[in-house]
């Protein structure tokens, strides 16, 4: 089975490293319009390949789309990532364009690929990647929830003091710095509610530092984060190649679910071999509701911004 990562910068990189180890397919390309990047950056993973002991075959392409041919999964990275003090929306006039190639340079060689979404803004390029492409809606989702999931997970272990494997979390809605949700009346410590173990003050901020999660490592490096978003990723491939039937927060195309429809964005979706297979009600309560209803608009706002380009 092959697998196709486009974008060899540190996000897709760190993605396909993570694909090869866990040996996820026989066949990974890496794919960047850079000349030589994405063979470099194959070659020199291909280099551990004795020392880490897989044996997926890492290919480095210069755009040269012939090589993807019959994947099973792409993941599309390609874009530019933000800078210090910028938004992931700000991204959309460039990232757009790139996009819209990048999925239709896809599709001309694997009609049937199922294409993860990275590239920001997230919830917006997988709604264009999805409307410019005209696939059938499961075939295409965004990344997003899986990262800011694990985000959360990461915060909540560090304010209970407990390891992020004891701990479930999930975030929905937009991925952006205001518009995702984490779900912390849901959070739970092996089964019980985080509410046992930390007070209000301290949930309120884990939410909080969840939500610029991303913002926050942009200040600290210089750029956008890699080393999770990357593994998200690699997460989602392996939910589908191996069929895992796992739910996940995924941005997908709501036709009237969580009272929203025509957009893109994060709700819990169970993955498996067919892509995102089904969306999961989580029966929001009334302050949850109102949440997502006001990140959808932000979203769909977004949106209206391709119209304009
Ligand atoms: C992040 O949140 C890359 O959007 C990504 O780090």
């Amino acid at each position: 089975m092959k697998v196709t990562v486009v974008g060899a910068g540190s996000v897709g990189a760190t993605c396909a490293d993570n694909i090869a180890r866990a040996a996820l397919c026989e066949e990974l390309v890496l794919l960047d319009i850079k000349e030589g990047l994405a063979e470099g950056k194959a070659m020199d993973m291909m280099q551990t390949a004795a020392l880490l002991n897989f044996d997926t075959r890492i290919t480095g392409s210069t755009n040269d789309y012939a090589k993807t041919k019959d994947s099973k999964v792409v993941i599309v990275t390609s874009g530019i990532p933000r800078k210090p003090g910028m938004t992931r929306e700000e991204l959309i006039g460039i990232n757009a364009g790139i996009v819209k190639t990048v999925t239709r340079n896809i599709l001309e060689y694997s009609p049937n690929a199922i294409i993860i979404i990275i590239s920001n803004p997230m919830d917006t390029m997988t709604y264009l990647a999805l409307k410019s492409s005209g696939v059938p809606k499961n075939q295409i989702f965004g990344m997003g929830g899986t990262l800011d999931s694990s985000r959360f997970k990461y915060y909540l272990s560090q304010a209970l003091s407990a390891s992020p494997n004891d701990i479930q979390g999930i975030v929905i809605g937009g991925h952006g710095d205001k518009t995702m949700i984490p779900l912390t009346r849901l959070a739970t410590y092996q089964g019980t509610p985080v509410s046992h173990y930390a007070d209000a003050e301290t949930l309120k901020k884990v939410a909080a530092d969840t939500m610029v999660g991303g913002a926050t490592l942009t200040g600290l490096i210089g750029t956008s984060a890699w080393y999770a978003p990357g593994a998200s990723g690699a997460d989602l491939v392996k939910a589908i190649v191996r069929d895992e039937k796992r739910l996940i927060p995924c941005s997908v195309y709501l036709e009237g679910e969580y009272g929203q429809k025509d957009i893109c964005i994060g709700v819990p979706v169970i993955v498996g071999k067919s892509g995102w297979e089904k969306i999961v009600d989580f029966q929001l309560n009334d302050e949850e509701k109102a949440l997502f209803s006001k990140s959808a608009d932000a979203v769909r706002n977004m949106n209206s911004v391709l119209a304009t380009l």
